[in-house]
């Protein structure tokens, strides 16, 4: 496996990703309402827009995960359905804290309350949980209002 900035060319296989990850992570935790602003096409848009900002994780060619760094947020986090429980996502949780690391203290990301395989996974990887919030999930035309916990991790040192 290995890690390497995104590219333009990967926008279609990270809205893929996003698209099946987003279903399984979110689907009957979240407002109903947000389904209609995440289709695959929806989310190429958004996956187009940060592509700067997302490192793409591969395996024999293909991308089988991404995450994508907003200012000090891991802003997604998303592994690919048969690359999920291989370390994938350790190396990827790595490479959003070390870009956080380069300008800031602390990273924190949002996590639906419901998404229970998620947090438990931010846990073991030493991310603790900051409490409720409304997190604002950008929609490309307006943010959403989406109950969340938030999840808060040190990462001065980890850019090294
Ligand atoms: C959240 C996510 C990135 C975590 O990556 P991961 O590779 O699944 O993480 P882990 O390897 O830590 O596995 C998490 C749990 O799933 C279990 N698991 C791993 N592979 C599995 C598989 N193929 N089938 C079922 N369970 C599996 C692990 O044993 C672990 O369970 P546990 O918490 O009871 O010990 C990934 O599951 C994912 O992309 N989910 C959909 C998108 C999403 O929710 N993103 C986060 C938004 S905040």
């Amino acid at each position: 496996m290995q890690l390497r900035p995104a590219r333009p060319a990967d926008v279609d296989a990270i809205a893929t990703i996003w698209r099946t990850g987003w279903i399984d992570g979110h689907a009957g935790h979240v407002p109903s309402a947000l389904a209609d602003h995440r289709s695959e096409s929806d989310l190429a848009r958004l996956a187009a827009a940060r592509v700067d900002d997302t490192t793409v994780a591969v395996v024999e060619g293909e991308v089988v995960g991404f995450v994508t760094v907003h200012d000090d947020e891991l802003e997604q986090v998303y592994v690919a359905g048969p690359a999920r429980g291989t370390g994938v996502v350790s190396a990827l949780l790595h490479a959003g804290e070390r870009a956080v690391a380069r300008h800031h203290r602390s990273a924190w990301l949002a996590v639906v309350a419901g998404n229970v395989r998620a947090r438990r996974c931010y846990e073991r990887h030493g991310w603790r949980d900051a409490g409720a919030f409304t997190y604002a999930a950008d929609t490309g035309a307006g943010s959403f209002a989406v109950p969340a916990h938030r999840y808060v991790k040190t990462v001065a040192g980890a850019s090294r």
